[in-house]
């Protein structure tokens, strides 16, 4: 069997299949530990506590915008620019609607495919070189930070090559690199896209049963 022939048939459906199992065993096994009983006598509605800390957590508190300035539109340009052009950039629709979801919809116009990978480019730069310079940052970065950021760059930094579209050998280090990323996120800090929901949520419950405004 090829290279070519591997990454787009076996090292597909592996990388796939570990990023689906591994993220929803990690996902079990967290929700399987639940919650430290809470004995206090319920003030308030803890579900709406999960939905108001889920929710509030999307912009920092008033007090805390002019540290978390940064951050904030960074991580934005970033996540945005990124969940655009993974879900509305054309041939990453008619690749799910290929190999995955046999389901396509309107994809984004190439003009904007180009603009949200530019500012995606820009959040992670920014992101990581924070992450660098940053005293505190720094020292609270693990190495399995700076690997989640560098991996997701040189998907991104592929993806762009791939968009010459003339080359068959780009295209295939592109979803090779993809195959990578799907291998190494179930055990990483990448999870975070999932677990976000929980960990805010969780807080939420907890400080909406006692009545403390999140
Ligand atoms: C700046 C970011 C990105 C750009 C500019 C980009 C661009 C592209 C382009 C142009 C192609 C078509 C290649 C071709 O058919 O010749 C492609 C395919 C693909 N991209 Fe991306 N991409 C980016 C990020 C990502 C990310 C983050 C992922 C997933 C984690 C991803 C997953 C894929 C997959 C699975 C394919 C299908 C490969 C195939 O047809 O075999 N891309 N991308």
């Amino acid at each position: 069997m090829s290279p070519a022939d591997l990454i787009d048939g076996p090292l597909w459906y592996l990388s796939a299949t570990v990023f689906a199992l591994g993220t929803l065993w990690r996902l079990f096994v967290i929700l399987r530990v639940g919650l430290r009983p809470d004995l206090s006598r319920p003030r308030a509605s803890a579900v709406l506590g999960a939905l108001r800390g889920l929710v509030s957590r999307f912009l920092p508190k008033r007090v805390l915008w002019s540290r978390l300035r940064f951050q904030v539109v960074a991580g934005y340009l970033f996540h945005l620019g990124l969940f655009a052009l993974l879900l509305f950039a054309a041939p990453h629709v008619a690749f799910l609607d290929d190999r995955l979801l046999g389901l396509a919809w309107t994809p984004m116009p190439h003009w904007a495919f180009v603009l949200s990978a530019e500012l995606a480019f820009l959040g992670l730069l920014l992101l990581w070189l924070r992450r660098v310079l940053d005293p505190v940052a720094r020292l609270l970065s693990t190495a399995g930070d700076h690997a989640a950021s560098i991996l997701t760059f040189l998907v991104m930094l592929s993806g762009c090559l791939a968009l010459a579209r003339d080359h068959e050998s780009l295209r295939l280090l592109h979803l090779l690199l993809v195959e990578l990323w799907l291998l190494y996120f179930p055990f990483s800090s990448l999870m975070h896209t999932f677990t976000f929901v929980i960990g805010r949520s969780a807080l939420g419950a907890r400080y909406g049963r006692r009545g403390v405004p999140v």
